[in-house]
């Protein structure tokens, strides 16, 4: 299994279980997916802050399948600090979009409880988007409460707690350009 040693004084030793190519070439195939289903005035919103590399990437991946869509950010929180979610969803900001009549591309990195995407999924069906479809970097499909599917899913995830690629733990490791799981922490 490949593994990353983090520089710095922290140290920590990563397993990689979603490299850069692998990341990249499935967004690729993700955005011929969805552009095959043919959105109609596409709006994206993607879900801060978990979603944000991944949305950067697929959008200019969406470029490449000949979309343009618009693009708008729903921040939403049921985290906090910890790897467990409160259950809550809070909504920190909401789009400025208008979504009625439209076909809207809901984006986050991890669909686990289903929570956060069904709330936002919801909420943009109750202003009247013409169609609401989700997709999600990667799933675990073990963990979920809500009654959800991804319509577009990047992969399947191993029920750990992942970091990386926009992933968190403790508001730390968003940078890494791949998804992995800590395996040894550093010296303290
Ligand atoms: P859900 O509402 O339980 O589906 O939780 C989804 C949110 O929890 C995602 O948007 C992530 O931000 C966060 N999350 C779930 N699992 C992980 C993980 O393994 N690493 C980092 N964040 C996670
Ligand atoms: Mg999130």
């Amino acid at each position: 299994m490949a593994q990353a040693r983090l520089s710095g004084p922290s140290g920590e030793a990563i397993e990689i279980i979603f490299d850069t190519d692998t990341i990249h070439r499935r967004i690729g195939a993700l955005a011929s997916e969805i552009a095959a289903s043919k959105p109609k005035d596409l709006l994206v919103v993607s879900i801060l802050k978990g979603s944000f590399i991944f949305a950067a990437d697929l959008i200019r991946a969406l470029h490449g399948a000949d979309l343009g869509p618009e693009v708008d950010f729903m921040f939403l929180a049921s985290y906090g600090a910890g790897t467990r979610s409160s259950g809550k969803v809070k909504v920190l900001r909401d789009i400025e979009s208008e979504v009625r009549g439209r076909s809207v591309l809901l984006i986050d990195d991890i669909l686990e409880s289903g929570r956060t995407l069904a709330f936002a999924k919801r909420r943009l069906q109750s202003r009247g988007a013409e169609r609401v479809a989700t997709c999600v970097l990667l799933d675990k499909p073990g963990r979920r409460a809500a009654d959800i599917e991804a319509d577009f899913v990047g992969f399947a995830c191993p029920d750990r707690f992942v970091i990386g690629y926009g992933m968190d733990l403790g508001h730390r490791y968003r940078e890494l350009p791949f998804v992995g799981r800590i395996v040894e922490t550093g010296p303290a």
